[in-house]
């Protein structure tokens, strides 16, 4: 692993990988290409200095000549492929653009690496890697009592966004086994940290509250995800990139099942104690019950066991201290909260989905 294309490195797990990757490879050059959509944020990617090992390039995924060129130029050996449309509820709203970024995105970038890795007679070029960052939520959804997912699951997406990146692992695999890309996926649960768009559960609801907001819970608030620091998430996909298994499918999680209620409820009792709101109630008590999700998941959990015994990896951070460390930096950086708030597409999205909720938060 020498030129790593790291393909949405603007967004949320995205960031955190490319500057965990700086801090750990001294040795590796990066590229990072990202569109820039709403999730894309420059100011993710303010604290890198080692401009002679990294290069960001503003682009698509679709565009197949910038592709074949960044991979010429930059002698691309190591693709990591983070960048989709990720966002559940949008799916739901308009799925088109999940499929032209999740599937023809990633077929693209696919197309590719097999322009550039493969000889004439499909031989690989030797040490290259297409990475393929997926979830969890292309398994389907568990009744309370069925085991966690494990790899060699049926894949059974049941939303727009799942069925999605489900379509685009199944053309990882394709093109692994058609053509011979050595390949490697990953699909993790559900991530949380410093950085993310707080249009997913955890920072909205930490932002809400110190907002001033209600606190929406989707249905009864009893459905369940397995919740990991994204960190945990960065360190893991290291490993399988560096003795991983080529063709292998690698399953990352946090090792926990809260229901939404009790994620909610945790945020709560965190800001309560590091910022007590000024009327001296508990934050929990702005939670509201809204409209639920269609087709709402109701329980993911994650088999882990694979990715402990062969790669040794385990996640580092339990649900208290990775939601603490992860209030704690939205708390101190309120001029990042304040730019994705001003955002016209950020309080248009906020605006629909509060709608659709039944305009109670
Ligand atoms: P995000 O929404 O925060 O960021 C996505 C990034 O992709 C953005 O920077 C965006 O600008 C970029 N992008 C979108 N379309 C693009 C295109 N056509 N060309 C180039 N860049 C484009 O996403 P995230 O939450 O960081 O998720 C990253 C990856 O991890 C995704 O593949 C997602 O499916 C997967 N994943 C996410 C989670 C989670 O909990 N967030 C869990 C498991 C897997
Ligand atoms: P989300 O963060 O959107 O991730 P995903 O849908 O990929 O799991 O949602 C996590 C869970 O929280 C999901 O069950 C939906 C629920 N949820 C709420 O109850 N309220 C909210 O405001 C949001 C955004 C999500």
């Amino acid at each position: 692993m020498q030129n790593v294309l790291i393909t949405g490195g603007a967004g949320f797990i995205g960031s955190n990988f490319v500057l965990y990757l700086l801090a750990t490879q001294p040795d590796v050059h990066l590229v990072n290409l990202d569109a820039l959509t709403y999730a894309g944020c420059m100011q993710n990617l303010d604290n890198i200095t080692d401009e002679n090992r990294y290069e960001f390039i503003k682009g698509s995924i679709l565009n197949q000549p910038l592709l074949d060129r960044i991979f010429q130029e930059h002698r691309i050996d190591t693709v990591v492929h983070f960048a989709a449309e990720t966002h559940v509820d949008r799916s739901i709203y308009d799925p088109r653009i999940f499929l032209d970024t999740n599937i023809t995105g990633t077929y693209t970038l696919l197309e590719a690496a097999r322009n550039a890795w493969l000889d004439q007679q499909w031989v690989p070029l030797q040490g290259c890697r297409f990475h393929q960052i997926s979830t969890d939520e292309v398994y389907g959804t568990l009744a309370p009592n069925d085991p966690p997912f494990f790899e060699a699951q049926a894949y059974a997406p049941r939303s727009p966004y799942s069925a999605s990146k489900a379509s685009a692992d199944h053309f990882v695999r394709a093109f692994g086994n058609t053509y011979g890309l050595p390949f490697t996926i990953s699909n993790c649960s559900n991530n949380y940290g410093p950085r993310q768009y707080p249009e997913k559960l955890i920072p909205l609801i930490a932002l809400n509250a110190v907002g001033g907001k209600t606190l929406p819970v989707y249905g009864d608030g009893l459905q369940i995800r397995d919740w990991i620091y994204v960190e945990d998430h960065c360190r893991a996909v290291l490993d399988i990139l560096t003795r991983g298994q080529p063709g292998s499918t690698y399953n990352i999680g946090g090792g926990n099942q809260p229901t939404n209620l009790e994620i909610v409820q945790h945020i709560c009792s965190i800001l309560d104690e590091l910022q007590p709101d000024p009327t001296n109630h508990s934050y929990a008590d702005r939670i509201e019950f809204v409209i639920d999700r269609r087709g709402h998941d109701r329980r993911y959990a994650m088999d882990t066991s694979m990715i402990e015994i062969e790669l040794e990896w385990k996640p580092r951070e339990t649900l208290d201290s990775g939601l603490r460390k992860t209030i704690q930096w939205y708390l101190e950086h309120p001029e990042w909260v304040a730019a994705v708030k001003m955002r016209p597409d950020y309080q248009e999205w906020i605006a629909l989905n509060y709608q659709e909720r039944g305009g109670l938060a």
